[in-house]
């Protein structure tokens, strides 16, 4: 009688061991950011803003333009609008030497994922987002 029961109990486990043991996570899908670059739907005031803050504005900035970033005022939305379209914000942050003199000047290159971000929201037609 008991014997039944034992012997079922250990055919369940040993199913529920067989499934866990064959279990694995992506590690792309469990840590999704990680690795990956989000360059969806990437907002001018919020996204690019925030690593303008850290590599840009301390020349290009409002106040700052007229001193330090050759009257480069990108919390404008007209001025980086127009650098967006005529190539010069993506060849700058490349420095690629094409168009645009290489930035931020004298500073760290930017990660591709920032260069990325900037990228897509240019080819979204750099809108006042
Ligand atoms: C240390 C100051 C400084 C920092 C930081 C800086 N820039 Fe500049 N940037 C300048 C100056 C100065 C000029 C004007 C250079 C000239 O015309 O000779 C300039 C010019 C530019 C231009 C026009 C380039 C051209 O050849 O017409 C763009 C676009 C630009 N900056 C984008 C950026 C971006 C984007 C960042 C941040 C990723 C950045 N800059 C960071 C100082 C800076």
């Amino acid at each position: 009688m008991m014997r039944k029961y034992v012997l079922y109990f250990v055919a369940v486990l040993s199913c529920i061991l067989i499934y866990t043991s064959c279990y694995y996570d992506k590690a792309s899908l469990v840590y999704p950011s990680s690795k990956s670059c989000d360059t969806t739907n990437v907002q001018l005031s919020t996204d690019l803003n925030n690593i303008m803050s850290v590599s840009c504005f301390s020349c290009h900035s409002s106040a700052n333009a007229s001193s330090f970033g050759g009257n480069y005022n990108l919390e404008d939305y007209n001025t980086i609008k127009t650098a967006a379209s005529n190539g010069k914000l993506l060849s700058s942050i490349k420095q690629d030497g094409i168009l645009a003199l290489p930035m931020p000047q004298s500073g760290a290159k930017l990660s591709d994922c920032n260069i990325n971000k900037f990228s897509a929201w240019i080819n979204a037609g750099a809108p006042e987002n």
